[in-house]
């Protein structure tokens, strides 16, 4: 063997690991300083006024930057509105549920008046979401400014993202790959997942082992009138403030998305979790240090990409036949959206409220491969939740084909042809097995099935609260948007 290849296999480690710090680099503490100087006061300005408002703000624009981010890189992509013609990150299931875009849209409006075509959105989401996660009593972590915004928004970036059920060997493999370490990708989940509320169309309590009585009260809350359109917190101890409180939960096995109970199950990640709940106190520095970095991955800057005037459209947006016909995916029916996606994802959401109960497929069936998986959460009934849930199936992609059905002869109706457009751009993207699910399983939510069906629907920063209460909370439903 040649002696020299592991020396080479780890200098290629360590350009990997520093790519994002490269990119990083290229950034600087004052960029707009004699371009836009007060570019930092005006998004500050417009994030107390949001966050007052509603404390909801900051989880929007953490989910917003992570999921913008980590598709290939900090670059405004997730912004750009799909054309009648061309599809775009937005659209990607795992996006569909994103929110915060109208108060960058705010921001930047703010901004062109002040100091126009000089500020990028990219820069925009970074630091929104830094003085956002501020707010909420998580750290004041630097943000170098100087990203450029991209020129392409891909849907496939977006879908490439992970899904709430994915593996953890596979989460890190993907972390890795983006020069992020596991101590790193533990904090940042510690850190995200700290606030906000998970839809239960994404909550599957069986697919990694839960605390009885959480597992009853999720079950009772997600199977009430909202269905799979309620929401539950995250952190439901301060389910507003970026704290760590995170790896308690996880340990107590009190988290409703299958990833974080993964985390403190899977042996190269629960040492981490059960060291990072041992010192709390480091938490703001570690998260924000990780949070330095995620918002500096894979940036454009200097002569690449653009500076666009408004944060949904590329300055030269591709004109087509019947003119440049935007399409506002936020101005969309939620129902409608859910109806239009289903078949590509092959789930309802009546069959997403089965898989809160049911978990074929996703990260459990590779853990059991695996012979990982314990058995103590999911019990013996496993393989009989999973015949039953076969048993559903049929029924469930019937409804997603009615529902597709039906929203394509509204669109048509409607007269709308970016809306009927749409329709035929999804139909015609659905592969040939998706498109006629009934004889497959019902999907897990996770790997890349990551499906939108559950898409529905100020100033003081928030006081942070480690003690853990009793494990009663109150699982307000998400507010219709
Ligand atoms: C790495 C794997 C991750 C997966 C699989 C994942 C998955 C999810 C899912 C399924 C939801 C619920 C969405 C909904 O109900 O609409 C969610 C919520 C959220 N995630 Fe993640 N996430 C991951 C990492 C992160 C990271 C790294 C951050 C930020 C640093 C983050 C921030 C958030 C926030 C703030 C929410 C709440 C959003 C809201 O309330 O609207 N997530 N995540």
């Amino acid at each position: 063997m040649d002696t020299r290849l592991p020396l080479l296999l780890l200098l290629a480690g360590v350009v990997a690991a520093a790519a994002p710090l490269l990119a990083t680099a290229q950034l600087s503490a004052d960029f707009y300083s004699s371009t836009c100087p007060n570019v930092e006061k005006v998004v500050s300005t417009v994030i107390e006024r949001k966050f007052k408002e509603d404390p909801t703000t900051s989880a929007l624009l953490l989910r917003l930057l992570f999921h913008d981010c980590f598709a290939n890189g900090c670059d405004a992509s997730i912004l750009i509105d799909p054309l009648s013609n061309q599809s775009a990150e937005k659209e990607a299931g795992p996006n569909i549920s994103v929110k915060g875009y109208d108060i960058i849209d705010e921001i930047k409006t703010e901004l062109e008046k002040e100091c126009p075509q000089v500020v990028s959105c990219a820069d925009i989401v970074a630091l929104s979401t830094r003085d956002s996660v501020r707010l909420a009593g998580g750290p004041n972590y630097d943000v170098p400014t100087g990203r450029r915004d991209s020129l392409v928004s891909n849907r496939e970036e977006g879908d490439s993202l992970p899904g709430p059920d994915i593996a953890v060997p596979k989460l890190m493999a993907q972390f890795s790959e983006k020069g992020f370490s596991a101590d790193e990708m533990v904090v940042l989940l510690a850190g995200g997942h700290s606030i906000g509320k998970a839809k239960c169309f994404f909550i599957e309590v069986d697919a990694a082992p839960i605390d009885p009585t959480y597992r009853s009260n999720i079950t009772a809350f997600c199977d009430g009138k909202d269905g799979d359109k309620g929401a539950v917190p995250l952190d439901p101890i301060t389910p507003d403030v970026v704290d760590p409180n995170y790896f308690e939960l996880v340990m107590d096995k009190k988290m409703p998305l299958t990833i974080d109970r993964l985390m403190g199950m899977d042996a190269r990640t629960k040492p981490i979790v059960e060291s990072m709940g041992k010192k709390t106190d480091q938490f703001d520095a570690t998260f924000g240090k990780a949070m330095t970095k995620l918002s500096g991955m894979k940036v454009i800057t200097g002569k690449d990409g653009e500076i666009r005037k408004s944060c949904s459209e590329f300055n030269n947006p591709v004109n087509t036949d019947d003119g440049p016909s935007v399409i506002r995916i936020s101005s969309l029916n939620p129902e409608e959206m859910m109806g239009s996606f289903a078949p590509a994802t092959g789930k309802s959401p009546s069959a997403a409220s089965e898989s809160r109960k049911v978990a074929p497929g996703g990260a459990m069936e590779e853990r059991m491969a695996a012979g990982e998986a314990k058995t103590d959460a999911s019990g013996g009934a496993m393989a009989e939740r999973l015949a039953a849930g076969e048993a559903k199936t049929a029924a469930a992609a019937s409804e997603d084909e009615n529902q597709a059905a039906g929203d394509e002869a509204a669109a048509e109706e409607e007269g709308t042809k970016s809306n009927k457009k749409k329709a035929e751009r999804v139909t015609a993207e659905v592969p040939a097995d998706e498109a006629a699910p009934a004889a497959k399983k019902p999907r897990a939510m996770g790997g890349q099935s990551f499906s939108m069906a559950g898409a529905g629907a100020g100033g003081e920063p928030a006081k942070k609260s480690t003690a853990m209460k009793s494990q009663s909370f109150s699982m307000a439903s998400q507010p219709q948007q």
